[in-house]
C-alpha cells in the first residue's frame, strides 16, 4: 500500500503532528529503526499498518548504543532508499533526526534496566542496552505510540524494552514480531551487508545449527549439555566462525536454565571476520 509519506527531522515539528493525531483519537503504531531497512523492518511496518490508524517509523543511527570500537561510523545508511521502502510498506511518517537533535551538548539523562542487560549481548557490548533504552524511551516520549513493533531477532532487546515499559508504567504495548530469514535461512540484518561472499556462506551455520537444535528438541532430546555440545561443535566446524556466546536461557528472564523445559531461548552471537551476527530460536518445551 502506498501513502504520501512525510519526513520530519526536528522535534519541534513532530510535536504538533502527534498532538493533532491524539486529538483526533487516532492510534499510532511505531517502528523504531536505525535505517538500512530490509524485509524484517518491512514486516514490522506492515503489521503496524494493519493494527493502527497512523504509522510512524524512526530512522536514527543511535550513537549511544555503540561501543567505542564498534561500527557507528560505518553503519550502513541510505535515507532515500529507506524512505521509498517505508512509503511502499504503508508508513505515514518518518522521524529522521540528527544526533544533535536527540543529544544536544547539554544532554545528561540515561535510562537503564538492570540484571537482564548484564548477560549475553549486554556482557559482550557494555553500555549497549543503556543506549537502547535511553533512545527508545526518548522516541516513545516523542512519538507517543499506542503500539511499538520490534523484531524477535534482537530477543534480548525486546525483553529489555518490555521490562522498561512495565517497570516505568509506560502506556503502550510492545509487539514482538517473528524473525524474517533469507531463503537460505540467514536471519535478515542490516549488518549482513558487511559480509564477504565466503563469510555470507559461512554464516549459514547459525540458522542450520538452530534448526538442528529445534529438530532434536522436537524429537525428544532434553539434555541441555548435549544440545550445547551439538551447537558449539557445529558452529566450530565452520572455520570462519568465531563464537562470542552461545547460551540457552529462560526466554522471559534470560536467567540460565538447567533443564530444557518451559519457554526457552537458544541465543547466539558469532563473528565472521569483523562482522558480529546474532540469531536465536525460542521454543516452548
Ligand atoms: O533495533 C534497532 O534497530 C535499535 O536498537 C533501535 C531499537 C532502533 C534503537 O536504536
Amino acid at each position: 500500500m502506498k501513502t504520501n509519506i512525510t519526513t520530519i527531522t526536528d522535534i519541534k515539528a513532530l510535536k504538533p503532528v502527534i498532538k493533532a493525531l491524539k486529538l483526533e483519537g487516532k492510534t499510532i503504531g511505531f517502528v523504531p529503526t536505525m535505517g538500512y531497512l530490509h524485509e524484517g523492518h518491512i514486516s514490522l511496518i506492515k503489521r503496524a499498518r494493519e493494527e493502527n490508524d497512523f504509522v510512524a517509523v524512526s530512522i536514527f543511527v543511535n550513537p549511544t548504543q555503540f561501543g567505542p570500537n564498534e561500527d557507528f561510523e560505518k553503519y550502513p545508511r541510505n535515507f532515500e532508499r529507506d524512505s521509498a521502502m517505508c512509503e511502499e510498506a504503508g508508513a505515514d511518517l518518518i522521524f529522521h533526526p540528527s544526533p544533535q537533535e536527540i543529544y544536544p551538548q547539554s544532554y545528561m539523562t540515561y535510562v537503564e534496566v538492570n540484571e537482564i542487560t548484564e548477560k549475553l549481548c549486554g556482557a559482550s557490548r557494555p553500555g549497549h542496552f543503556k543506549g537502547v533504552t535511553t533512545i527508545v524511551n526518548k522516541l516513545f516520549n516523542l512519538v507517543e505510540p499506542d503500539r511499538a513493533y520490534f523484531g524477535q531477532k534482537d530477543a534480548q532487546q525486546v525483553a529489555v524494552i518490555e521490562k522498561m515499559v512495565k517497570d516505568l508504567n509506560m502506556n503502550l504495548q510492545i509487539i514482538p514480531c517473528p524473525i524474517i530469514r533469507e531463503g537460505d535461512g540467514l536471519a535478515m540484518s542490516s549488518r549482513n551487508t558487511y559480509l564477504s561472499q565466503s563469510e555470507r556462506a559461512a554464516a549459514l551455520i547459525l540458522s542450520k545449527s538452530l534448526f538442528k537444535a529445534e529438530e532434536e528438541i522436537k524429537s525428544g532430546s532434553r539434555s541441555k549439555a548435549q544440545l550445547m555440545d551439538m551447537i558449539v561443535s557445529n558452529i566450530k566446524s565452520e572455520p570462519l566462525a568465531e563464537i562470542d556466546y552461545i547460551e540457552i536461557v529462560d526466554a522471559k528472564t534470560f536467567r540460565a536454565i538447567d533443564t530444557l523445559e518451559g519457554d526457552i531461548l537458544i541465543a547466539l552471537a558469532v563473528r565472521f571476520g569483523k562482522t558480529r551476527l546474532i540469531d536465536n530460536l525460542r521454543l516452548e518445551v
